[in-house]
């Protein structure tokens, strides 16, 4: 696992739209990351690059958007999952919501901020992109497959 330092905004939305070529439909990815590290900032970058028009917010309040795509990515993915677990405060809320259908969605792919809210809940194959502040522009950013 390499770390990659990113200076923008725009550099963190630019690697995330690189790891995004990678990602077979399916995949869960857990954002990890304090309060304004960039995880919304890494999902726009993918939500983007799948074509939806952004700007895009943390569904912080709402917990889950789902973002429908009319053409499938070249890797099938057809549907975005966007979670944010910031006010989850118990796994099984999570998981009332509907979070077992959305991570085992053949043609969906989950992108999960906070996901040490609800740890007890998440699947053993995820895909981790940890985000670290190192000063006001810089990040730390890397990624870790779980097999
Ligand atoms: N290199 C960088 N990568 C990403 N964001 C950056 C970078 N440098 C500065 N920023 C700023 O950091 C903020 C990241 O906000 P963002 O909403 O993506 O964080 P977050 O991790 O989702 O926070 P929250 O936990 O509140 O949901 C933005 O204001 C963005 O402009
Ligand atoms: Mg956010």
């Amino acid at each position: 696992m390499s770390e990659i330092i990113s200076r923008s905004e725009e550099e963190t939305k630019s690697i995330a739209a690189e790891l995004v070529t990678r990602l077979p439909a399916g995949s869960v990815v857990a954002l990890r990351g304090d309060l304004g590290a960039g995880k919304t900032a890494f999902a726009s970058g993918i939500l983007t690059a799948l074509g939806a028009v952004g700007p895009f917010q943390s569904p912080t309040f709402v917990i889950m958007h789902r973002y429908d795509f009319a053409l499938p990515s070249p890797q099938g993915i057809r549907r975005i999952y966007h979670i944010d677990a910031y006010r989850i405060n118990a796994s099984d809320d999570l998981a009332r919501l509907g979070f077992e259908e959305w991570i085992s969605d053949p043609e969906g792919l989950v992108l999960l901020e906070w996901p040490e809210r609800v740890e007890s809940i998440l699947p053993k194959k995820i895909v981790t992109v940890s985000i670290e502040t190192v000063s006001e522009t810089e990040r730390g950013i890397s990624v870790c497959d779980s097999e």
